[in-house]
């Protein structure tokens, strides 16, 4: 417990007491009542506070001692701050003793189950009573971290990402797939829609049965309303058979209406009967069919601007777009863009091409550099031509497609790149760190200076990038 009636007693008048007692009752139920575990403990780790839901967190029985950091299920304290403290930057000793808050996250075992839990840790420090202690906030990110897991082995639908924004992209379409609210998803051509359509109704309880797609610019507006509701024989001239459309096929299951913005506009108004009612009757007849779908739509135009231009109406675009999703195109998330072509490459060696792919420092400059106006579909198409049009399995920045060179070869990237200084006159270790250093330097250029990118490039992780910087006097 904190000991605030004895700090209120220093000033020794029996309403100051009541006050913050009243007061300290108040935060620890509301403290109680929060999802994350909060702990307060002392620099030694001798523990003075914690909330209802440590023991939760921790797994830990009504009767075990929560007395000290040693007994939140054997946590390595030290090591960990040490761990924190490189790869925040700076020195354990430095880290400790400063003011700055710490992050680390740490997987455990909690009862029968494993979690994975993310600290906080922050020194607070009363100059009055020259008191320090550390407050400690534990929360549970067990979920997003399988989630991720399993995106990042490429396991869901093939979608990879380590982008903090994709990965939001990912937690919100897992979050919504148990409901059967209408989705819509919103992005550039190529960056995933259709992808995380199906990663949404692979997650959802419908998943048994079929996810139907219908792009609503590939077919032909004759002929759209009978792709969606279907037609009895002799409906119309030509139509020779009768013919189930898709949201009969998609019952239990879901609809994707791909490219809902080129729906013509006569059409719209049908279409939001159909969905609303979710009941529709068949081109030439006059039953009336129930169906029992989940609707997600997706368009690469900004459907607000073809409303205000009274190109689709607006009841139709706020019943489709319950949750919005809007997916950000590749510029904005160059980290993804190793992790990608990796993966891309993999595919191709899984196909049959040679293994052992390797691409030059112009080549990896290209790609980085590169807008990506076609997105994901653009930068796999690009991998594939750069890999057919390879040197011996070697990428060089002219594999790659005529629009996409200019990219490796601009004057500010030739400019900045230097050729590692090695010598015969110096030690074989020295040449090694000089080139080691060249690496470091050039990783980072083409990262346009973010670690996680340059790790993925040299393909370390971001404490070892770190560690290797700092020996080379980059850091
Ligand atoms: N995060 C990702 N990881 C791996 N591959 C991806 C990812 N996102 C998209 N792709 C691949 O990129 C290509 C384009 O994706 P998708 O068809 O889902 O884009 P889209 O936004 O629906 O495009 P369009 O607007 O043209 O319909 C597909 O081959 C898909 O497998
Ligand atoms: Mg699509």
């Amino acid at each position: 417990m904190i000991d605030i009636a004895a700090a209120a007693t220093t000033r020794n008048t029996r309403s100051t007491v009541d006050y913050l007692t009243t007061t300290h009752e108040v935060l620890e139920s509301i403290i109680d009542q929060i999802n994350d575990g909060i702990v307060i403990a002392s620099p030694e780790g001798k523990i003075s506070y914690y909330n209802n839901m440590v023991r939760e967190l921790f797994g830990l029985s009504s009767e075990s001692p929560v007395e000290n950091l040693k007994d939140l299920c054997g946590i390595n304290w030290s090591r960990r701050l040490a761990r924190a403290a490189i790869d925040a930057g700076g020195d354990y000793g430095t880290l400790v003793a400063s003011d700055r808050t710490i992050h680390f996250e740490e997987k455990i075992h909690a009862g029968d189950s494993i979690r994975f839990l993310e600290f906080t840790i922050k020194r607070l420090f009363s100059h009055s009573r020259h008191h320090e202690v550390r407050v400690i906030v534990v929360r549970d990110v067990s979920a997003r971290r399988r989630l991720e897991a399993t995106l990042q082995s490429g396991g869901a639908c093939g979608l990879i990402s380590n982008s903090p924004e994709m990965l939001k992209v990912f937690e919100k379409a897992r979050q919504v797939a148990s409901s059967d609210a209408s989705i819509m998803l919103q992005g550039e051509s190529g960056t995933g829609k259709s992808c995380v359509a199906r990663l949404i109704h692979e997650q959802s309880s419908r998943n048994r049965y079929p996810l139907i797609e219908v792009n609503c610019a590939a077919v032909p507006s004759t002929l759209l309303e009978s792709e969606f509701f279907g037609h009895t024989k002799g409906a119309f001239t030509g139509a020779h058979d009768q013919r189930q459309g898709k949201f009969q096929a998609a019952d239990h299951g879901t609809l994707l209406l791909d490219e809902i913005g080129e729906l013509p506009l006569h059409l719209q108004a049908k279409i939001l009967h159909a969905i609303e009612d979710r009941r529709f009757q068949m081109l030439g007849s006059n039953e009336t069919l129930n169906v029992n779908f989940r609707l997600v739509s997706a368009s690469n135009i900004n459907l607000r601007e073809a409303i205000d231009s009274n190109l689709f109406r607006a009841d139709l675009y706020y019943r489709i777009s319950v949750i919005p999703i809007t997916i950000p195109p590749l510029r904005e998330r160059i980290s993804d863009v190793p992790l990608l072509v990796n993966h891309f490459c993999d595919d191709l060696v899984a196909r049959g091409h040679k293994d052992n792919i390797k691409i030059t420092k112009a080549a990896w400059q290209a790609l980085l550099n590169y807008p990506w106006p076609g997105n994901i579909r653009e930068l796999n198409n690009a991998v594939e031509h750069g890999v057919i049009c390879s040197d011996n399995g070697v990428v060089d920045v002219d594999s790659l497609p005529q629009d996409i060179q200019r990219f490796g070869r601009s004057a500010s990237v030739v400019v900045t790149l230097q050729v590692p200084e090695t010598s015969p006159d110096k030690s074989a270790e020295e040449n090694a760190q000089i080139i080691q250093k060249f690496e470091l330097q050039d990783a980072m250029e083409k990262a346009h200076g973010s670690k996680t990118v340059a790790a993925q490039i040299l393909g370390i992780d971001r404490s070892t990038l770190w560690r290797r910087m700092q020996k080379a006097g980059l850091a």
